[in-house]
C-alpha cells in the first residue's frame, strides 16, 4: 500500500534538494572551479565558434558521477548565449522524438544528451547525419510505399554526458570534435567549491570545517555539497547554525562517513583484494566478478579515484593495494615487517 502522505514527503525533500542545488549550482565558466585544461581549452573552442557565428564542434563530457558534466553543458550553452534542450539516452524511445528535439532546435543552439550510451541503436543512427550533416532522414509509411524524406535542420552542437564512455561505439565517439574527461577534484578545490556554496547558502562555515568535508568527499562536488548540507543540518540544530571543526567531525562520525571519503564499492574492491586476491596482482575482470559490478565501471568510475587518493596502483601484472588501503581497513599487510618498526 503507497502511503500518499510519504509521498508527499518525499516530492518535498525533493523539491528542497532540487532548489538547493539549483541555488548553488555555477552558471557561469567563472564560477566553475577545478578541471583548469579542460576548462582552458573549452573558453578557446567558445570563443572561437562565437566569433565564427557557427554552431560549436559537437561535445562528449564523460567521467564519474557528481563531477560536473550537467553543469559544464549548461555552462556551455549559457556562455554561447544559445538556448539548450535537455534529455537522456534512455527518454529518447524512436526516431521521431529525436526528430522532434533536433527540428526545435533554433540556430547553434545547445542539443544535451544526458547518458548518452544508453541511446538505442537505431535512434543512435538517425544521430550520426544530425550531427554531421544537419539533416536527418525520416522515413515514412512502411512495406511497397515507404519512403524516406531530408529534413535540413538548424545548425547545433550535441552536449552528450555519460560516465561509461567506454560504451559508446566508434562511430558516435569520432562524431564529436570536443571530447573532454572529468576528473576527480582535489581536496582544495573541493574546498573552494564547498565555501563558495556556503556563502551563497549563507552559512557559516570554519577553513578548517570546508577542509574537513572536502577530504571525506570522494573527490566529489555531488557529495560535498551533500554533506555540507547534512552538516549544516547538525550546526543549525547543536551549534547556532555555526559549522566548525568540532561540529562537522561530529556529524560525519554520525552520518557514518568514510574517514577519507570511499564509499561502499570502494571499500568492497579494497577489501576484496586484500583478502581474495592477497593484496594483488590481480586482474581487473576477476576482480569485477568478485565485487558484482561491470569491469568498466570499475576502470571508469571507481579505480581513477583509489589510485588518485594512493589506495590502489596498477601495475602491469594487474591492480595491487597499498600499504594506504591496508591501514585504511586495518589489516595487517602480509610480509610487511610487522616487527620491522620494533627495531627501527
Ligand atoms: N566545478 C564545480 N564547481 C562548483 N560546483 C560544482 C562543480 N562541479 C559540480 N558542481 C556541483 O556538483 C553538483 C553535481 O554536478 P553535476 O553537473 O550534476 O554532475 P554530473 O552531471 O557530472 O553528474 C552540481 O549541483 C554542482 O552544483
Ligand atoms: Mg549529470
Amino acid at each position: 500500500m503507497s502511503n500518499p502522505n510519504l509521498n508527499t514527503d518525499s516530492n518535498n525533500q525533493n523539491a528542497a534538494e532540487r532548489e538547493f542545488e539549483n541555488a548553488i549550482r555555477p552558471a557561469a565558466i567563472a564560477e566553475f572551479s577545478g578541471q583548469p585544461q579542460l576548462i582552458e581549452n573549452l573558453v578557446i573552442f567558445i570563443k572561437a565558434a562565437k566569433i565564427r557565428g557557427e554552431a560549436l564542434d559537437h561535445v562528449l563530457f564523460h567521467g564519474p558521477p557528481g563531477l560536473g558534466k550537467t553543469t559544464l553543458s549548461r555552462i556551455v550553452a549559457n556562455e554561447l548565449g544559445v538556448s539548450i534542450k535537455e534529455t537522456s539516452g534512455p527518454v529518447i524511445e524512436k526516431p521521431g522524438d529525436l526528430a522532434g528535439l533536433l527540428t526545435s532546435l533554433e540556430p547553434n543552439d545547445v542539443l544535451f544528451i544526458d547518458e548518452i550510451h544508453r541511446l538505442s541503436t537505431v535512434v543512435e543512427e538517425y544521430l550520426y547525419a544530425a550531427m554531421e550533416d544537419f539533416r536527418i532522414d525520416i522515413m515514412i509509411d512502411s512495406g511497397p510505399s515507404a519512403r524516406s524524406i531530408q529534413i535540413n535542420l538548424n545548425p547545433f552542437t550535441l552536449i552528450g554526458a555519460t560516465t561509461r564512455s567506454g560504451l559508446l561505439t566508434a562511430p558516435l565517439l569520432s562524431r564529436f570534435g570536443i571530447k573532454s574527461r572529468l576528473e576527480y577534484y582535489n581536496h582544495d578545490t573541493l574546498r573552494k567549491i564547498i565555501l563558495r556554496a556556503a556563502g551563497i547558502l549563507q552559512v557559516e562555515i570554519s577553513e578548517d570545517a570546508a577542509g574537513e568535508i572536502s577530504r571525506r568527499s570522494r573527490g566529489t562536488p555531488r557529495i560535498a555539497n551533500g554533506l555540507l548540507r547534512r552538516v549544516r543540518d547538525f550546526a543549525q540544530v547543536l551549534n547556532d547554525g555555526q559549522i566548525d571543526i568540532g561540529i562537522t567531525q561530529h556529524a560525519l562520525k554520525a552520518l557514518n562517513v568514510d574517514e577519507h571519503g570511499l564509499d561502499e564499492m570502494d571499500n568492497r574492491i579494497l577489501l576484496t583484494i586484500i583478502d581474495k586476491f592477497k593484496g594483488g596482482p590481480v586482474g581487473i575482470n576477476t576482480i569485477a566478478t568478485a565485487v558484482g559490478e561491470e569491469s568498466g565501471t570499475l576502470e571508469e568510475v571507481y579505480e581513477p579515484f583509489l589510485i588518485q587518493e594512493g589506495f590502489l596502483q596498477r601495475t602491469p601484472r594487474g591492480r595491487e593495494v597499498t600499504a594506504k588501503a591496508y591501514s585504511h581497513l586495518g589489516r595487517k599487510r602480509p610480509g610487511s615487517a610487522a616487527s620491522g618498526f620494533l627495531f627501527e
